[in-house]
């Protein structure tokens, strides 16, 4: 089998592992898991927060509300969704029944902290170059330490073992915004998420074959070559 095959079944592998998992009490009322969505060898993987109570139904990632805003961003900046790899810090939906309405609760740390391994193992199989990290959640989870969003947007930030994360808002913080800066807020996050388009044109994106993870030897020259696209 082909690495990216190979990486593509223990993906896969993963994914059901994931709706097993009761390391947290999310798995135990959530209708699924909600695993990442994306190929192999990506050059960006964008995490965001949580799956939504669409995602929840559909067990897939970011396909609600959030996920359409996203959606018209990807689009605007001539990307496009099929070459990223999309997932989040938590794999289960939490939320609070209000009558027959499930409403979202923000997750909390420890529930993070027992899904992260479920994220690490993705990226070691998807090896992605880089990652946007929608929201404080997922800045966290990625970078390991609190992170500012409003201070550190739009700009790049390296993890302890130097993954470069992009910074910016959750979707549903602009859906939740004031009407009237709507615009202004919705220029601001394209503008954000800009910061990471040199990656999408000017690189092809790797087959896990070739994947500098599996060349131990390439990694190093193409760390060198992510940076100065990113500088
Ligand atoms: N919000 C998220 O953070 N992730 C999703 O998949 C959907 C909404």
């Amino acid at each position: 089998m082909s690495h990216r095959n190979e990486a593509t079944a223990a993906l896969k592998a993963l994914s059901i592992a994931t709706d097993a998992c009761r390391e947290c009490p999310l798995g135990a009322h959530a209708t699924q898991s909600v695993f990442g969505e994306g190929p192999v060898g990506a050059v960006l993987m964008v995490v965001g927060e949580q799956p939504g109570d669409k995602e929840d139904l559909a067990g897939r990632p970011f396909i609600g509300p959030a996920g359409k805003l996203f959606d018209r961003a990807v689009a605007e900046l001539g990307w496009s969704r099929e070459r990223l790899y999309v997932t989040n810090a938590v794999k289960h939906f939490k939320y609070e029944l209000r009558g027959k309405r499930r409403i979202h609760k923000t997750p909390g740390q420890r529930e993070v902290e027992a899904c992260h391994h479920w994220l690490e193992s993705e990226i070691e199989h998807v090896q992605p170059h880089a990652f946007i990290a929608l929201g404080a959640t997922a800045a966290r989870a990625l970078l390991g330490r609190p992170v500012p969003v409003m201070k550190a947007r739009g700009q790049w930030h390296d993890d302890a073992q130097g993954r470069r994360v992009l910074v910016t808002l959750h979707p549903s913080a602009l859906l939740r915004g004031d009407p009237e800066q709507r615009e202004a807020a919705w220029k601001a996050w394209l503008a954000d998420l800009r910061v990471a388009s040199p990656l999408m044109k000017n690189r092809k994106d790797e087959t896990a074959a070739e994947s500098p993870a599996r060349r131990p030897a390439a990694a190093a020259h193409a760390r060198r070559r992510v940076r100065m696209v990113m500088e």
